[in-house]
């Protein structure tokens, strides 16, 4: 979620971590001095990985030198449209409106309602994942692609409301209809031919699912009294799922969407009087950045108080049965989920990686008790309902640490308000808090190299860390720009209690800003900021999605490739420019590398824009059409691998 389009609510207000879990950097202030400190982080992190390769040094600007990646670089810059490199092509795929499922309306903005919407592709599309049709099949060319619609913005989809912090309480119910429509995600079949992708219209597994769709809650906190509501006094079943930015998927085919800043739809008086005040300031549940709770009672605390309760999971659905419900797992705990990744342990069991994306919060684990079951895919139903949740403590300059989330075990006891499993998983952040976790900048995606087995966190900015706040895995003072973290579970097993780590890239422009690392000759347009998703291609090379450039020095977010081995690692290269107003989203390359789908959101959300004057009508440049969040297809022109 780009939290500038929040604008009822002051993006610098979301870190609501309290914990002030002294940091080394006290203790690295004390002995070696600031200036030693970030020495410290090239010396003990990338540049001893890197050898002499990775320097804050000026940029250089040349061809693609010791990287295999040897597209034509995209300049840095920011305009109207989207840029892709010399010999290759974008084609939109789906947009915000069209149609997903059979009898859908065509897409008509200015008279947009809530069951039109609910048979549309929704707004602000996300996390991109593909499962070949047919199931288990080892296609290039026909998938079922789900996509996630993480937030809304009433002054972008609506003639009239204008800009500005207030707009987004301004709609009408109807408005307030489509929106939670336009929230969830889409199934769709899509399929390649000779003139490129297109989606297969009327499929029998397309499928939206909204902030109305009826969900199963498992797993330690279902029937918890926490959960429990008027509408639902089994605390076991709930309408919808709100904010799902990144997700995942599973090895037995399911997908999981993750809900991420699900604080921002719960209006009503002052939290601060209700029983659980402390589980709603660590969650930020304390102002709507919606109008939704005037029309929709659930969402009003003072008349369902335990409804946040209810959101803030990951979420488990099987895109294969559009009749299938979606399934929130509460074994895998409730923070705000960017995303959700898997990779196998050594035996079998499965590992699931997901980042709390705020200020100061954590990274997390979740090992599954069981393995998956190849042979038999009923086994695997349910499981991500048991398993361990861990949760990072990086204890000094190479070494991180997981630390079980489990009641009864250390500080997670009933005189410290964990009495089952249920309170620590609805309340994770406060169990993280007591484990003394270390505080991040920002997780965003998490994701495993398939070739290397390392794991790579992507932490997007935190510009409120002090200096004496600053610990060795999150070493830079206002951290305006991002880092890179690379994970080597311990004996290759991520089920292992420990492991080892680097820092991989550090974003900002080289020459400008002092922390900023990559390769010594990553190009003038190859440094990037705010790092967000990422994903690898089949050569083990990391493809870095941002969201945050500095536009105001007239750079795009987009999207950057880079080596993760060889000569050429760390050296990012610049491979696609956003609109302006967008951030790039889900990226996600076909097993035969021959295409990237990106999901372009928020287009046209720049200060000042709105439905009647965008800054931007991409992609349609119609006159009659804003701006439309869409996923996007690149391909080689004529084919080849992507990035070569
Ligand atoms: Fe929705 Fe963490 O970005
Ligand atoms: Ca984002
Ligand atoms: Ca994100």
């Amino acid at each position: 979620m780009d939290l500038r389009s929040l604008d009822n609510v002051d993006p610098e207000d979301i870190g609501s971590n309290p914990s002030t879990e002294p940091t080394v950097g006290e203790l690295i202030d004390r002995r070696l001095g600031r200036r030693a400190a970030l020495r410290g982080l090239a010396g003990v992190g990338a540049l001893a990985a890197l050898g002499n390769e990775l320097m804050g040094s000026s940029a250089l600007a040349q061809p693609a030198g010791p990287s295999s990646l040897t597209f034509e670089e995209v300049p840095h810059g920011l305009d109207k449209t989207h840029h892709v490199p010399a010999g290759y092509e974008a084609q939109v795929m789906i947009r915000w409106g069209d149609p997903v499922v059979a009898g859908a309306p065509a897409f008509d903005p200015a008279n947009q309602t809530g069951a039109a919407q609910e048979k549309q592709f929704g707004y602000n599309c996300d996390f991109i994942g593909i499962h070949p049709l047919p199931a288990g099949s080892t296609t290039n060319d026909r998938f079922l692609m789900v996509v996630n619609h993480e937030y809304t913005a009433p002054g972008l989809m609506f003639s009239g409301l204008g800009s500005g912090r207030s707009v987004n309480h301004q709609v009408t119910e109807e408005q307030a209809k489509v929106e939670i429509a336009a929230h969830g995600g889409t199934v769709i079949e899509i399929a390649r031919d000779g003139s490129g992708w297109k989606v297969v219209p009327d499929s029998k597994f397309a499928r939206r699912i909204t902030g109305t769709t009826p969900m199963t809650i498992s797993g330690p906190a279902a029937g918890h009294d926490k959960l429990k509501t008027s509408a639902d006094p089994t605390g076991r079943s709930v309408l919808g799922m709100l904010n799902n930015c990144a997700g995942g998927s599973t090895p037995w085919g399911t997908w999981l969407t993750c809900e991420e800043n699900f604080n921002f739809y719960f209006g009503g008086s002052d939290v601060a009087k209700l029983p659980d005040a402390a589980s709603y300031k660590r969650y930020g549940i304390n102002k709507s950045a919606y109008a939704w709770s005037r029309y929709v009672d659930r969402f009003n605390i003072d008349k369902e108080p335990n409804e946040p309760n209810r959101f803030g999971w990951v979420v488990e659905i099987d895109p294969y049965d559009p009749a299938a419900t979606p399934i929130k797992r509460t074994a895998l705990g409730r923070f705000k989920h960017e995303g959700c990744t898997y990779t196998l342990a050594k035996d079998g069991r499965v590992v699931f990686y997901s980042g709390d994306d705020e200020r100061f919060d954590y990274l997390y684990k979740f090992v599954t008790a069981k393995p998956w079951n190849r042979q038999d895919p009923a086994a695997n139903r349910d499981l991500l309902d048991e398993g361990t949740l861990f949760v990072a403590r990086f204890v000094d300059a190479g070494k991180v640490e997981w630390l079980p989330l489990v009641q009864g075990q250390g500080p997670l006891t009933a005189e410290n308000g964990f009495a089952t499993q249920a309170d620590v998983v609805i309340n994770a952040r406060l169990a993280a808090d007591q484990l003394k976790a270390t505080p991040m900048d920002r997780p965003e995606d998490v994701e495993t190299n398939p070739v290397n087995g390392r794991t790579y966190v992507m932490l997007t900015n935190n510009t409120r860390r002090t200096e004496q706040q600053v610990n060795f895995a999150n070493p830079i003072a206002r951290n305006a720009h991002g880092h890179v973290i690379e994970i080597t579970p311990k004996d290759g097993d991520h089920a292992a209690a420990e492991g080892t780590w680097s820092i991989f890239i550090v974003g900002g422009k080289p020459g400008i800003d002092p922390a900023a690392r990559y390769h010594r000759q990553t190009s003038d347009n190859g440094w990037l900021s705010c790092v967000d998703n990422c994903t690898f291609d089949s050569k083990g090379r990391i493809w870095i999605a941002t969201d945050g450039a500095p536009t105001a020095a007239g750079i795009a977010d987009g999207l950057y490739g880079a080596d993760t081995a060889g000569y050429g690692r760390g050296l990012t290269r610049c491979f696609f420019q956003a609109p302006t107003g967008a951030e790039v989203c889900g990226p996600l390359i076909t097993p035969d590398d021959g295409t990237v789908f990106l999901a372009i959101q928020h287009p046209g959300e720049d200060a000042g824009s709105t439905y009647d004057k965008p800054s931007t009508r991409w992609p349609d440049f119609k006159d009659n059409m804003p701006p439309r969040p869409s996923v996007i297809a690149i391909t080689k022109k004529g084919g080849g691998t992507i990035g070569s």
